[in-house]
């Protein structure tokens, strides 16, 4: 077996029961890839396997990649560089900080350096590589959150992979997937892996429905796929990427409560809220069967936790 693609013959698939869903006659699986493993969990593995069979094959020493203090994507890269033998840098949002996000940065071994606002968003010039390279000379650069086309086909192959689960919650079959959204690249990849025969449903975490929505276009182009629509995207990002409202908060723990299932604010819970908001809407018609993936991202959810007490 590959050992930098995560083992899927055991991701748990668990109906989640809750009074919404129930009260519609809507059915949900949950997909629960934070289950994978106690470090690289979500979509992080799946997104980075790609990427770490490129630095190997280049025989890359080190990994280097941008991201914030709470980064749930610089959090696996540093700790998969940790498990496969390579190093990490980080390039950091913002000005020094210690969260248990960057404590366990550093315990992984990564080396961090922090570029303040404004040297964070020249991240997108041509030429911001450059000088990085130039100071780590043979580290392979992960795209931001892992993403890019080698990172969506990483989750392609989930598509393949939940079809021998169905039968253990009852199911032959499934309407659409429900997940959370960020560069989109997740949700690209399960596009690619229908290749039409499902819909894919993105919940998106942060604002730019537009500009992610011409992301997910240029990678299907890249991948070839140009003319598939098999998706759609829906605003869940309420008013701002990590903003955590009272509602939300609120949210969170009953539905954690209620279904036994751990959340965190900024990506699945607003989710599992947006798909809550469409339920509702009566968006779904009764008898209604969707798969939500549980992308992970629970080692924010201690920061999240001190932010939504303060609520
Ligand atoms: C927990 C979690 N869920 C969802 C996403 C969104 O994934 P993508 O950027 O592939 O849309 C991310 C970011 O990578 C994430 O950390």
């Amino acid at each position: 077996m590959d050992e930098l693609y995560p083992d899927v013959s055991a991701i748990p698939l668990q109906p989640l029961r809750l009074d919404w869903l129930d009260s519609r006659g809507v059915e949900v699986a949950v997909l629960r890839l934070d289950l994978i493993d106690p470090l690289l969990s979500g979509n992080k593995w799946f997104k980075l396997s790609g990427h770490l069979a490129a630095a190997r094959e280049a025989g890359a020493i080190g990994l280097i990649s941008v991201g914030g203090a709470h980064s749930n994507h610089l959090h696996a890269m540093a700790a998969a560089g940790n498990r496969f033998g390579m190093a990490s840098a980080g390039l950091l949002r913002g000005n020094a900080q210690s969260t248990p996000t960057v404590q366990d940065l550093r315990r992984f071994g990564m080396h961090l350096h922090w570029l303040g606002y404004a040297g964070y968003r020249a991240r997108y010039r041509t030429d911001f590589w450059d000088c990085w390279r130039a100071r780590y000379p043979g580290y392979y650069c992960v795209p931001e959150g892992g993403g890019g086309l080698v990172g969506a086909l990483g989750c392609a192959p989930l598509v393949e992979q939940v079809q021998a689960l169905l039968p253990g919650i009852g199911w032959s079959d499934y309407d659409a997937w429900w997940l959370a959204a960020g560069t989109g690249s997740t949700l690209t990849g399960l596009v690619i892996g229908e290749a039409g025969r499902h819909q894919v449903l993105g919940a998106l975490a942060g604002p730019g429905q537009h500009a992610i929505g011409r992301q997910i276009e240029l990678l299907l182009n890249e991948a070839g796929m140009a003319a598939e629509r098999g998706y759609q995207i829906f605003d869940a990002c309420r008013g701002g990427f990590g903003r955590i409202d009272d509602e939300l908060g609120r949210f969170l723990l009953e539905a954690e409560q209620a279904a036994g299932l751990p959340l965190e604010p900024i990506y699945t819970a607003k989710a599992l809220l947006a798909l809550q908001q469409q339920v509702l809407a009566g968006c779904f018609p009764a008898g209604t069967r969707l798969l939500f993936v549980h992308t992970g991202g629970l080692q924010g959810r201690r920061a999240a936790l001190t932010q939504m007490q303060r609520l």
